[in-house]
């Protein structure tokens, strides 16, 4: 039966992993798109989520058809699928958005560039043929993520009766960023963009950041940021030339929106108090000792700078050694894209400088940084109930749910050290400790008064950061963006 509502990320709810008696178990991935979207399509039955088979297990789950009701999963060559998720999705659109390139020596854009490009170009076309042929008459089709930037071009051509919207998760990279891709590779990509009717983004910056780097003559199409007068409403309004230099197609307009992302604070407490988080709180407890503790948990990811926040925990430690014996930095760094060096390298640098932290003021009876490399979802949660102080430094963030869901879970109330890189800066910053992420010293001085700070303002602080935190949970962030996308 036709859909009326369907998503489309690169990531499903759940991901498989075949065991060596041949069972298949499946695993719910990292992140904020899913855990956002799980949320929300929990309370949207009808709607079809079609994602990508991740891996030979993933591949083996549709072969037997066990995927979950609610969910295709679209089986792609596996060459294409890895030129399009390592090649470009994580290697460039991800480095572009969030600025990580090492700009003396990358991004170097050769023929083997361009070999992963078509195979991006083709994976998005499987999603849109996929989407085209499950989609009921003027039906919406929500799709996610800088992985999926074709889609909606794509798909307006197979299906001009669709309400086509996308949503970045991510940041937007700034003009300059964008520019670094090949002139004619941006093109598509805005191009393929603007195929929606509706863009959404996390903050307004970011969406500003898209705006302004769409507003531009180029071989694609023109596009032009449009501020009608009075309205709120904020979008492109673009036309594509003709092949053939004969002029221009017809007009349409592209609606820039932001949907901040928050948490569900009682699913998310629910989550917190399980038996099998009480376990492990009881054993992070007696690991603890009674210190204060310094808690930060991301995927092992170079936007999160992990390694800036163990030098910020290092020089709080040279600078006030009153906090020696009396702290500990619980440190979740669970693993992530680790088919790629550059993240294998980064995740040992984090091992190593704990190790060096730890060697240089560990004790008999007191170990500095405690960091723990497993995907382990309820230990996390038990570091959450336990934090005094949550440790956000991102250089660069779409959201970043943990800013949000520390402060609803932690038990005694948590001082958030947030950086101005992430997207929930701009909800939170008034109760949070604001620093540079660049800036080793002042993350280390705001670390110091985040321990000093009395309970009481914590607790106050940490009350106004969970209402911010909660203000649009994943199930009205979701039907937000149906809503306007149906015109309602
Ligand atoms: C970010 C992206 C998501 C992605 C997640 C985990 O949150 O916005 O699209 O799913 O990272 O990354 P992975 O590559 O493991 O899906």
């Amino acid at each position: 039966m036709a859909s009326q509502v369907l998503v489309a990320a690169n990531r499903g709810p759940l991901s498989y992993q075949l065991g060596e008696d041949d069972t298949l178990t499946a695993r719910r991935g990292g992140g904020g798109l899913v855990s956002g979207l799980s949320a929300a399509l929990a309370r949207q039955p009808e709607a079809l989520w079609i994602c990508a088979a991740l891996s030979e297990a993933d591949r083996e789950a549709v072969r037997r058809g066990v995927c979950e009701p609610g969910v295709r999963m679209l089986d792609i060559d596996p060459t294409t699928y890895d030129d399009a998720y390592n090649g470009i999705a994580n290697s460039v659109l991800w480095f572009t958005h969030h600025h990580l390139y090492d700009v003396p020596r990358e991004p170097v854009f050769d023929a083997r560039f361009r070999q992963q490009w078509d195979s991006y170009a083709a994976y998005n076309r499987a999603f849109a043929e996929a989407l085209a042929e499950e989609a009921a008459e003027g039906a919406c089709v929500l799709v996610q993520d800088y992985h999926l930037a074709l889609v909606p071009g794509q798909l307006r051509e197979l299906r001009p009766d669709l309400r086509i919207a996308h949503f970045t998760h991510t940041p937007w990279a700034s003009r300059e960023f964008l520019d670094m891709l090949p002139d004619d590779v941006r093109g598509q990509l805005v191009w393929g963009m603007l195929g929606a009717d509706q863009l959404g983004f996390h903050t307004w910056r970011w969406s500003a950041e898209f705006i302004a780097g769409a507003d531009r003559d180029d071989a694609v199409g023109i596009a032009q940021p449009h501020l009608p007068g009075g309205s709120p409403e904020r979008g492109v309004w673009h036309h594509r030339a003709a092949a053939d230099g004969s002029g221009y197609g017809p007009r349409r307009f592209t609606e820039v929106r932001q949907y901040a992302l928050g948490v569900d604070a009682d699913d998310l407490r629910a989550l917190a108090h399980r038996p099998v988080v009480d376990d492990k709180l009881a054993a992070l407890r007696a690991d603890v000792g009674g210190r204060a503790t310094i808690v930060r948990v991301d995927r092992t990811e170079l936007s999160k700078n992990i390694l800036r926040g163990l030098l910020a925990y290092r020089e709080l430690l040279t600078a006030h050694p009153e906090w020696r014996d009396r702290v500990v930095h619980l440190a979740s760094a669970y693993p992530s894209r680790q088919d790629l060096e550059v993240y294998r390298a980064y995740t040992q640098s984090v091992r190593e400088l704990a190790q060096e932290i730890n060697a240089e003021f560990g004790t008999a009876d007191w170990q500095p940084v405690l960091v723990s490399v497993e995907d382990d979802f309820a230990r996390s949660l038990a570091a959450y109930r336990l934090a005094d102080v949550a440790l956000v430094n991102p250089v660069r963030d779409g959201m970043n749910l943990v800013a949000k869901e520390i402060p609803v879970v932690s038990e005694a109330g948590c001082a958030l050290v947030l950086s101005s890189g992430a997207g929930a800066y701009e909800e939170l910053r008034e109760d949070a400790l604001t620093v540079n992420p660049y800036d080793v010293s002042a993350t280390a001085q705001a670390l110091h008064a985040a321990l000093l700070m009395p309970a009481g303002e914590r607790l106050e602080r940490t009350k106004r950061l969970a209402a911010a935190a909660t203000a649009l949970p994943p199930t009205d962030w979701f039907t937000a963006q149906l809503s306007a996308l149906r015109g309602e």
